[in-house]
């Protein structure tokens, strides 16, 4: 497990985390959560820079969420990089690290489990039953063990921001969620850990997904309403690309997750696909004139 590092302080236990925590807050710094499953990238990092602006204490956490993978997924040879990703937190400044093991999180006979209805069941959750379950429950420990003031969230997940932003509302949750732009390679690709399991073939594929959301971004900015004209023609796009298997493409409300018959403000316009055997996601934010919240790095 953690190996002690120079300037990052490594917590693997839930009652460690919990009474620093504690002693932080009781100091009065602000202390931000940026909860992650390791593998970082620039995405990540750019949550933990955002973070060290907006607090006093930054923790990271790195722990890949058994409950989120359902038993066909790739929880086994999920990316696990613990030395660099430490090397990486260090060079952001991060001060603590909570990396706890499983047993720590879920002790034999752990049952409880935290459901967000409905919303739970739509885009990436209609596709991997039982993954927002997975990540509400996971969430939930993280804030009742770290206690965050803020914690940080990418709109690369967007069904997750959605997720979360719903539970903290509905349990009264005592932590500010912040929401960080999408972090992109320069040929448009979401920045992910599983963009890892590319082949260099299939690497050249992937920048289709952005494609597709910035074609339905140009008609929607050309005065184009509606949504079916608007889906059709993104995945169009994505059938452009053969090697590429869509799973959904969808206009919905971004915090309801439903489908929109017509473009409203703030609309998400959100895809799916495997390229290859690797299922990636990105998504854009259409305000009512069409324009884009995400940005380019
Ligand atoms: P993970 O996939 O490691 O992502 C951690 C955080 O980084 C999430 O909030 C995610 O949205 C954000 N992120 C990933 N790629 C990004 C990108 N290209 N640009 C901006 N932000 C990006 O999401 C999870 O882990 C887990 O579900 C977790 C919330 C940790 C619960 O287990």
């Amino acid at each position: 497990m953690p190996t002690a590092s120079a300037s990052i302080r490594i917590i693997d236990t839930p009652e460690q985390m919990h009474s620093l925590s504690g002693e932080i807050r009781s100091s009065g710094r602000r202390l931000g959560l940026v909860p992650t499953m390791g593998a970082l990238h620039e995405g990540h990092l750019s949550l933990m820079r955002l973070a060290r602006a907006q607090c006093d204490v930054v923790a990271a956490s790195i722990f890949v969420n058994p409950l989120q993978f359902g038993p066909n997924e790739d929880f086994d040879k999920y990316p696990r990089t613990f030395e660099s990703d430490c090397h990486k937190l260090e060079a952001e400044k991060v001060s603590l690290l909570f990396a706890p093991t499983t047993e720590a999180m879920y002790p034999p006979g752990a049952k409880t489990f935290v459901e967000v209805g409905e919303i739970s069941d739509r885009l990436d959750g209609r596709s991997r039953a039982g993954h927002f379950r997975g990540v509400a429950t996971v969430v939930t420990k993280l804030f009742t063990i770290v206690q965050p003031d803020v914690a940080f969230f990418g709109q690369k997940d967007a069904a997750q921001v959605a997720i979360i932003q719903r539970l903290v509302r509905d349990l009264n949750l005592d932590v500010r969620i912040v929401v960080a732009p999408i972090v992109r390679e320069s040929d448009g690709l979401a920045m992910s850990s599983r963009n890892a399991y590319l082949s260099p073939q299939e690497r050249k594929q992937a920048p289709v997904l952005y494609r597709a959301l910035m074609r339905v971004q140009k008609l929607a900015d050309q005065g184009e309403r509606n949504t079916a004209k608007l889906i059709a023609s993104g995945k169009a796009v994505i059938a452009e690309e053969p090697g590429v298997r869509l799973d959904y493409f969808e206009i919905v409300d971004p915090q309801t997750l439903q489908g929109v018959s017509d473009l409203r403000s703030g609309a998400l316009v959100a895809v799916a696909a495997y390229v290859g055997t690797t299922r990636l996601i990105d998504n854009v934010l259409l305000s009512g004139g069409g324009e884009v919240r995400t940005s380019l790095r």
